[in-house]
C-alpha cells in the first residue's frame, strides 16, 4: 500500500539541498536522523488555491515554546494531534465526525498541506488546525505537557530495509515524548500495514510505562478511523492492518 521513501542517505541534507523549498518543513541540523524525506511533489492547482486562501488561516507557524491552543481554536475543548497525516483524508474525516474535540495535524509535505487545506475549505472544517514541520520538535516545544487528549499516527513511513530501521517513528523516545504530551486517559493510537512494524509498535508500545493497552495485543479498528483507499485497495488484495491503542495512565 505505503510505499517506502527513497532515503537520500543517512546524513541530513541541508536546506539548500531539499527539494521542498518551504523553510517551516526544515529541521534544524541538530537532528541527525529523521523519520521523513522531503520529496519534490507536484501542487494541483487546487491544492495551490486551497494553500493561498486558507494557509494564513489554518496553518499555524512552527513555535518553540508551547501554545495556546485553546487561544488559537477560540475555545477550550479536547484537543488530538495527528503525525504525518500524509493527503488528510483520514484526519478532515475525523474532525467532520468530531466537532466537539480540536485537531492539530502535523506534516512536512506541502502537497499534503494543500490537500487538507482544500478538504477543511471544502466541508467547512473550524476544529482543525495544520502545523507544517517535524513532528518530533512540534511535540517537544509546541505542546505542553498533559496537555493532549489523543495523538493518531496512522501508516507511518515503515522503512523497510533493516540499515533505514532508526528512522522508524515509534521507538522509545518518541513514544515518551507522546506519552508525555497525553492527559491521564488520553490515547495514543497507531495504525499499520506492515506486520514487521506492528510488532515493533507492540512491543515499544508495551514497554512504556506510562501507557497500558486498551487491547489484548492488537485492538480492533476503532469506528472512528476511517477507511482510506489506500486501505482499501490493500484489504481487497488480502493485506493486513494493526490497529495498537494505548491510554495514558
Ligand atoms: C506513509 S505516509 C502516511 C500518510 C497518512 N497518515 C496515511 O495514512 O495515508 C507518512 C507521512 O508521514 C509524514 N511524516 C513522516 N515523518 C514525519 C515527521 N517527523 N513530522 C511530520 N510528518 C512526518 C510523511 O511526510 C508522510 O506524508
Amino acid at each position: 500500500m505505503h510505499q517506502p521513501p527513497t532515503p537520500p542517505g543517512d546524513a541530513c541534507p541541508s536546506a539548500a539541498a531539499d527539494t521542498d523549498t518551504d523553510a517551516n518543513a526544515c529541521p534544524p541540523p541538530r537532528r541527525a536522523i529523521r523519520s521523513y524525506v522531503l520529496r519534490a511533489g507536484r501542487m494541483g492547482t487546487g491544492q495551490q488555491r486551497a494553500l493561498d486562501e486558507l494557509g494564513p488561516r489554518f496553518v499555524l507557524p512552527y513555535a518553540d515554546h508551547a501554545v495556546d491552543f485553546s487561544g488559537v481554536f477560540g475555545r477550550s475543548a479536547p484537543m488530538v494531534v495527528e503525525i504525518g497525516f500524509g493527503m488528510g483524508q483520514a484526519t478532515a474525516e475525523i474532525a467532520q465526525a468530531r466537532p466537539d474535540t480540536d485537531f492539530l495535524g502535523v506534516e512536512v509535505h506541502t502537497p499534503g498541506v494543500g490537500a487538507l487545506l482544500k478538504r477543511i475549505g471544502e466541508m467547512g472544517l473550524g476544529n482543525l488546525r495544520i502545523v507544517q514541520h517535524d513532528a518530533v520538535q512540534v511535540l517537544e516545544h509546541m505542546l505542553a505537557p498533559a496537555s493532549l487528549a489523543g495523538v493518531h499516527v496512522f501508516f507511518p513511513d515503515p522503512w523497510h530495509k533493516k540499515k533505514h530501521h532508526k528512522r522508524r517513528l515509534i521507538q522509545p523516545p518518541l513514544v515518551a515524548l507522546i506519552a508525555s504530551r497525553l492527559t491521564p486517559g488520553g490515547v495514543l493510537h497507531c495504525a499499520t500495514d506492515w506486520q514487521p512494524y506492528a510488532e515493533q509498535m507492540l512491543e515499544v508500545l508495551s514497554a512504556e510505562p506510562l501507557l497500558a493497552n486498551t487491547a489484548e495485543g492488537y485492538a480492533p479498528r476503532p469506528d472512528y478511523r476511517p477507511l482510506t483507499k489506500f486501505e482499501q485497495r490493500g484489504l481487497r488484495l488480502g493485506h493486513g492492518v494493526w490497529d495498537l491503542v494505548f491510554r495514558r495512565r
